[in-house]
């Protein structure tokens, strides 16, 4: 279904925007060597796609091991990293969506999962855009330094298995002034990144096939096989910067690597030292 909206983007102009509204089934046409593997659930409207997932998915609903996937037009209480909001605007702005991986593993062996998530924004991104698009540890994803989108990753389950992720991703599609005036960093846009309104389907569908190649891939390698692509992405290799934790602890240094583990490595005045994801959030120092 196509809907055009016309949207107050600035205080003086309108933009019609043409919208394609989520449907499963077109999502599935765009990747039809994949249709079978996934269960995917379309809502209008819902607090958050990662709740859904973590509370109250019918967890009978497993039958024939279908990866589970919720998608919606809106949410209304969408949460971000550091239990931050997570600011989703109204109908087209964003795509909003999470799956649920379940994992042999347990929980302590899924370090890094968070960072190749990131991967798979980048290489689909980039096919739908320029190459402009970056990495910054542990995964937000940036085109000109200003963010596009966010991952949110949450597990559940055993510490030796098995355990389970829900992967909760954002991407900022066409974000009103409003909306990014009110956001406490620089935030772009796909249509601003690329000039087009693509097909939220599209892109979901070109997610959804990815997401089964990197996570399936990690299961069996973990985070090592993906380091160097990992690194090729980082939009702050080599640069200054300062790591933020809470209480107002910070740290600086010079980004030097990342682990097998996803920890990131700087060179600080104390030597080399590693940090793990958590609440922390990295900014680049001015020099
Ligand atoms: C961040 O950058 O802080 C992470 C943002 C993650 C947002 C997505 S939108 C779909 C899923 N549902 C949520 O409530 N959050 C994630």
């Amino acid at each position: 279904m196509l809907l055009y909206i016309s949207c107050l983007r600035k205080f003086d102009s309108f933009d019609v925007i043409k919208i394609n509204l989520l449907n499963r089934n077109k999502i599935l046409e765009f990747i039809p060597c994949y249709s079978k593997i996934f269960n995917i659930k379309i809502f209008n409207i819902i607090d958050s796609t990662n709740n859904y997932l973590l509370n109250k998915f019918d967890k009978s609903e497993y039958n024939n091991n279908l990866i589970v996937v919720a998608a919606s037009e809106i949410q209304f209480n969408g949460r971000g990293r550091e239990n931050r909001k997570w600011y989703g605007g109204t109908l087209g702005n964003t795509l909003t969506f999470s799956i649920l991986w379940r994992f042999e593993k347990g929980v302590s062996s899924l370090s890094g999962l968070s960072l190749v998530i990131g991967i798979v924004l980048v290489r689909v991104l980039r096919s739908f855009s320029d190459s402009n698009i970056y990495l910054k540890w542990p995964n937000d994803i940036l085109h000109d330094n200003s963010k596009l989108a966010g991952i949110l990753v949450e597990l559940r389950g055993k510490i030796h298995g098995p355990s389970f992720a829900v992967i909760g991703i954002g991407i900022n599609f066409h974000l009103p002034f409003s909306i990014k005036s009110h956001i406490q960093q620089k935030v772009t846009d796909l249509f601003q990144c690329t000039g087009k309104v693509h097909d939220r389907n599209e892109i979901l569908g070109a997610l959804l096939v990815q997401l089964y190649i990197v996570l399936s891939d990690f299961e069996k390698y973990g985070f090592s096989y993906f380091k160097n692509e990992w690194m090729s992405y980082h939009a702050y290799q080599g640069k200054n910067v300062t790591l933020l934790f809470p209480h107002n602890k910070s740290v600086v240094g010079v980004v030097d690597d990342v682990n097998d583990d996803g920890s990131i490595c700087l060179i600080t005045p104390n030597g080399k030292q590693s940090y793990n994801t958590g609440n922390i959030s990295m900014r680049l120092k001015n020099n």
